[in-house]
């Protein structure tokens, strides 16, 4: 059987990923992750959720000799899904500098290995920062790209930049860059969630850590130019994250592609302002959390929600969690790190 090669398998949406992999396809899978943000037990997780073995390789894959010596003996490699990255917009703004050494050196070293063992098949993790600040809502693959807020978001516009350039002189390779928007959530049986290594710095795990007396929420700001004055962002279940990805590896293993490199928004298509996700939150645990209101973060975008009708055509992708669910699944999962 053909092997798909995962990065970043141990981290929140590459844990997902593996689960849908390994339950609804039958390639091989090998993992690599280097555990800069996640932990060896994220493994343990997908296994106790899964039926079939995978094998992981914990290496740096800025590292091109330990790259290429780790994959020398893994054959009949069909594909890679991208995942494996740093995704913090105020890290990347307290240093640039690693987020652009990380970010773009991973990607460059996977694309060279790409070209010596012609592996056609390549998903890149993207991500709706690229967007900036939009002009107008809901943004699709066709909207002009604004400048980043931030380095991370810049380093996924200088990744989309590079896959086009590389498909351009290497035309044997197809792509999907897939453009997440706010991933949030678990998975459905409580049993894996996000597990940062560091202090999350995203809205929901910091919402539920809040909720059991684990942190202390501080919204960035209520004076923006939105219908509540709150940041308004599209959020999306980490399993639909991860079911589009199953269907684009077979949109590109199935040459459904129209183009050598697809592009496509993966979000619900709804705007939702951080006063929204809060009232969900705690509309489904039964709790009121405390928060405070503090000045803006450096590095926000006011709003940015998309138009994902390209992905539901083209992928045949229809993302299943509303926000209610999406909030339920993260407190289940926050109460099962409660309890072990
Ligand atoms: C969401 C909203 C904050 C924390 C994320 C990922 C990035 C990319 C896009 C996939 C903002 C507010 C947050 C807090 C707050 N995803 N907030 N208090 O910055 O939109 O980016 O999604 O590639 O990888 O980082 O997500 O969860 O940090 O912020 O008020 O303590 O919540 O201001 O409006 P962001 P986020």
């Amino acid at each position: 059987m053909k092997t798909i090669i995962v990065t970043g398998g141990a981290g929140y949406i590459g844990s997902h990923t593996l689960i849908e992999l390994l339950n609804k396809t039958d390639y091989n899978i090998v993992s690599i992750d280097n555990f800069s943000n996640s932990a060896a037990n994220s493994y343990d997780r997908v296994k106790a959720l899964t039926k079939r073995e995978f094998q992981t390789i914990n290496i740096d894959l800025c590292n091109e000799n330990d790259l290429r010596q780790n994959l020398s003996n893994v054959k009949d490699i069909l594909g890679i899904i991208h995942f494996a990255a740093f995704k913090s917009v105020p890290d990347s703004m307290a240093d640039p500098v690693l987020y652009y050494w990380n970010n773009i050196n991973s990607l460059t070293n996977l694309l060279k290995y790409a070209k010596e063992k012609q592996i056609k098949n390549f998903i890149f993790s993207s991500s709706c920062s690229v967007y900036g600040n939009a002009d107008e809502l809901p943004v699709t693959e066709e909207t002009l790209l604004k400048k980043a807020e931030s380095p991370y978001g810049h380093t996924k516009q200088i990744g989309e930049d590079i896959i086009e350039f590389f498909s351009k002189s290497n035309p044997w390779l197809n792509a999907v860059i897939l453009r997440y928007f706010n991933p949030v959530g678990a998975h459905l049986s409580g049993t894996n969630g996000e597990s940062p290594i560091n202090k999350p710095n995203n809205l929901v795990p910091i919402i539920t850590q809040t909720a059991v007396g684990k942190n202390s929420l501080t919204v960035f700001g209520n004076d923006y130019s939105t219908p509540d004055g709150y940041c308004v962002r599209d959020y999306i279940h980490v399993t639909d994250i991860a079911d589009a990805h199953i269907k684009a590896f077979e949109y590109l293993v199935k040459q459904k592609n129209k183009k050598k490199v697809s592009l496509f928004n993966l979000g619900t298509g709804k705007g939702v302002s951080v006063l929204e996700v809060i009232k969900s939150f705690e509309k489904v645990s039964k709790t009121k959390l405390n928060y405070t209101v503090g000045p803006r973060r450096a590095g926000d975008v006011v709003a940015v929600y998309c138009d994902n009708t390209l992905a539901r055509t083209e992928l045949g992708w229809t993302p299943e969690f509303d926000l209610d669910n999406m909030m339920l699944t993260a407190w289940k999962w926050q109460q099962n790190l409660e309890n072990n």
